[in-house]
């Protein structure tokens, strides 16, 4: 059984706050495309799916005069560390297992290179499928960090997941 779950993870205060400021339909959608490939990787999906959707907390916002500096961004970014340092400190809080909780945040700590020194880094199983997923609902000019979903419909979906990850944890106990 799963300490915690995707949707404990989804309605805490703390998400809700860094996922409004990068887009709560692209944490989801990136979110259920883990669960996709968890399957086909062989992957836990738990660890895939919570890494998906906190995967962006660690967004600042680069606004200048108003509007999104993409070059101050650029040159500034380090979303991806601080999202795993959140992440982690996040579900340690609500009481996920130390070990899970490592694994997850190194995953969002990998999910791009964009702020590494050049060269090839060889990505485990967890962390390429966080990768893909979140490529998988990329879209031009960043817009899929601004696409809507109402609220209900946001729960509905992570409770669908939660589900989904139940049935698949229950048949692999492998993990
Ligand atoms: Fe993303």
């Amino acid at each position: 059984m799963r300490k915690v779950t995707l949707e404990q993870v989804f309605t805490h205060p703390i998400t809700q706050k860094y996922l409004k400021r990068s887009g709560v339909a692209h944490a989801i959608a990136v979110a259920e495309y883990a669960y996709i490939f968890s399957r086909r990787f062989d992957v836990n999906p738990d660890h895939a799916t919570k890494a998906a959707l906190l995967h962006d907390i660690g967004h600042y916002t680069w606004y200048r005069d108003g509007e999104w500096d993409y070059q101050l961004y650029k040159e500034n970014d380090i979303h991806a560390i601080k999202g795993a340092s959140r992440a982690h400190k996040l579900l340690i809080r609500i009481g996920e297992e130390r070990q899970a909780a490592k694994e997850i945040a190194v995953a969002v700590l990998l999910h791009t290179d964009s702020y590494l020194p050049k060269g090839e880094l060889k990505l485990k199983p967890l962390q390429q499928v966080v990768t893909m997923a979140d490529e998988a609902d990329e879209e031009n000019g960043g817009n899929h960090h601004y696409k809507e979903i109402e609220e209900h419909v946001a729960l509905e979906r992570i409770r669908a997941l939660d589900s989904q990850i139940d049935l698949a944890l229950s048949e692999q106990i492998r993990y």
